[in-house]
């Protein structure tokens, strides 16, 4: 048998649901039940009866997965898959914040710890921020720990004031895109589509942002041969290429998550084959972050 299929084998023997971001290796893309967005997977996990989930993604996601599902067994592949932006925020800085804005909201990115968002008021993706903050009372809403996407909220909803916390907070994939990138796209004639995680001067030249989700929406239905320009991490490429063959995608090979590209076929089948390795978070985080998670997710975007 080869390594796919004792894959495919043991998901059916575990009755397991295997998950992956849109960042994940092709041949992981390939054996998952599902690829999608940060919000999109969040539903998923939520949605199923499967007694076990492999989330392939980074440990907020499966964290996510498991603060959603507390009875179910969720395994992420490599345990030290991680997202660097999550770990720019502590729950220190996020009580600091609270205590120097005391009438502000705390919206959460889910690119956070569980610990940080036990503290939040409501979490929010790339996909749904905006409408996420539109729908609080508050009009001083505290965003973390992505600087560029609280400044992408913050030119879509100029009635209210957006604090980031830490205010230079950023994706290292995601920055690495300049203006230049943009210019060069348009020589070529292409669309350009953004992640809200890019600065803000890229967000503004663009004719598209939007969350890696929106991105598989942009191009649905599209005229055979369209071309894009995807400021991404590379592998939304294989992503879209594999949904829409009749599209011409560019993304810049060095636009690489180094997190996300942890794991290998290999891992997989470890984890399908060994149920490694468990997320275990304490009870009272799990119960305080799955407030702010499922007000998101009840808010319906
Ligand atoms: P999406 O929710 O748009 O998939 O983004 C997740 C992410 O980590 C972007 O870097
Ligand atoms: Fe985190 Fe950036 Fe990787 Fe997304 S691409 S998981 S934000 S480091």
């Amino acid at each position: 048998m080869t390594i796919e299929e004792r894959i495919r084998a043991l998901k059916e023997e575990k009755n397991a649901l295997v998950l992956a971001h849109n960042y994940q290796r092709p041949g992981i893309q390939d054996l998952a039940d599902f690829v999608g967005d940060s919000l999109e997977l969040a539903r998923m996990a939520e949605g199923t009866k499967k007694p076990v989930i492999v989330f392939c993604g980074v440990l907020f996601m499966a964290e996510t997965a498991k603060i959603l599902n507390p009875e179910r067994k969720v395994l992420i592949p490599v345990r030290d898959a991680k997202c660097p932006l999550a770990d720019q925020l502590t729950p220190a800085m996020l009580a600091r914040a609270r205590a120097e804005h005391p009438g502000a909201a705390v919206v959460l990115y889910i690119n956070s710890t569980a610990e940080c968002k036990a503290l939040a008021d409501i979490v929010c993706t790339s996909a749904n921020a905006v409408d996420v903050v539109r729908s609080l009372d508050a009009t001083e809403v505290i965003v973390a720990p992505d600087a560029n996407l609280a400044a992408y909220v913050q030119s879509r909803v100029p009635e209210k004031r957006v604090i980031a916390i830490p205010p230079a907070g950023h994706c290292y994939v995601h920055q690495c895109f300049s203006t230049q990138d943009v210019v060069s796209a348009r020589d070529r004639g292409d669309t350009v589509i953004c992640h809200p995680e890019c600065r803000p001067e890229i967000q503004e030249m663009a004719d598209l942002v939007a969350s890696t989700g929106g991105m598989v929406r942009a191009l649905r239905g599209q005229q055979p041969g369209r071309r894009w320009t995807i400021l991404t991490e590379r592998e939304m490429a294989y992503r879209l290429r594999t949904l829409y063959p009749d599209q011409e995608v560019h993304v810049r090979d060095d636009a690489v998550c180094r997190d996300m590209k942890k794991i290998t076929t290999r891992d997989l089948l470890l984890s399908l084959e060994r149920e490694q390795y468990e997320v275990i978070l304490p009870q009272e985080t799990m119960e305080k972050a799955r407030r702010a998670i499922r007000r998101m997710l009840e808010a319906g975007q």
